[in-house]
């Protein structure tokens, strides 16, 4: 935890007086919120969206004003967390089921600051199963043609009950093996009727902030 709380402080950095600040969701992005509502009590002035209700609930605790969609053209900055980062910072998300509105609003910002601890690093994607959004009208459908492609999907869980993701979907899991082409998978994916959107984002992230376990905390290049 640690680890990650020194790379969501190091990202909350960025953020300057007057921008319209991107708050990703999950337990290293909860960290980010949670410096940002120290700054905004301290005198920084920003406005906010969050990529689900948990981040929304969280930023109203903490005093980050929030903005509807209506009111804006682009994000200037997006703190948000990953489930694994490639050398070529691409990325799964997804684990904690707000990928859809990760991806909406990663796609609306200039830049897109990734926070991870070491663990996250990869050197190629796919030891983490991609989450892959599917609507509930015909999942059962969806999940066969996820399997035809070789993904090995399981519907998750929330206790006995699929799980339900803010938007009201469904989330199936999907264990590919390596994934050598993220881009390519990416648009194959999206391209079944029923899913949603997938937790690839290829080249989306601008920087990419690692939190170690001895303390230290980088912003890494991209190889
Ligand atoms: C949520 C996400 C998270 O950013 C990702 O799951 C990482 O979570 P954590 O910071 O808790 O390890 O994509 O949909």
């Amino acid at each position: 935890m640690e680890s990650k709380r020194i790379a969501a402080e190091k990202a909350a950095e960025f953020v300057k007086d007057g921008m319209i600040v991107g708050l990703g969701t999950g337990s290293t992005a909860y960290f980010a919120i949670q410096k940002l509502g120290q700054r905004v009590k301290e005198g920084l002035s920003i406005k906010a969206i969050a990529t689900s209700k948990q981040s929304e609930e969280l930023a109203k605790e903490v005093g980050i004003s929030l903005l509807p969609f209506a009111e804006i053209e682009t994000i200037d900055l997006t703190i948000d967390g990953a489930d694994e980062v490639d050398e070529e910072w691409n990325l799964i998300k997804g684990g904690g089921g707000a990928l859809l509105r990760e991806k909406i609003v990663a796609s609306a910002s200039k830049q897109l600051i990734i926070i991870v601890d070491e663990s996250k690093l990869a050197r190629q994607l796919g030891a983490f199963p991609l989450p892959v959004e599917i609507v509930q009208f015909g999942h059962e459908l969806t999940i066969k043609k996820l399997r035809k492609l070789g993904a090995d999907p399981v519907l998750r869980q929330a206790g006995n009950e699929p799980y339900l993701t803010d938007n009201g979907n469904y989330i199936a899991d999907c264990h590919f093996g390596t994934i050598a082409q993220a881009k390519e998978l990416h648009q194959t994916l999206n391209l079944i009727p029923g899913v949603v959107d997938n937790g690839l984002f290829v080249g989306m992230a601008t920087h990419v902030i690692v939190g170690y376990q001895d303390g230290t905390v980088q912003e890494i290049l991209k190889s």
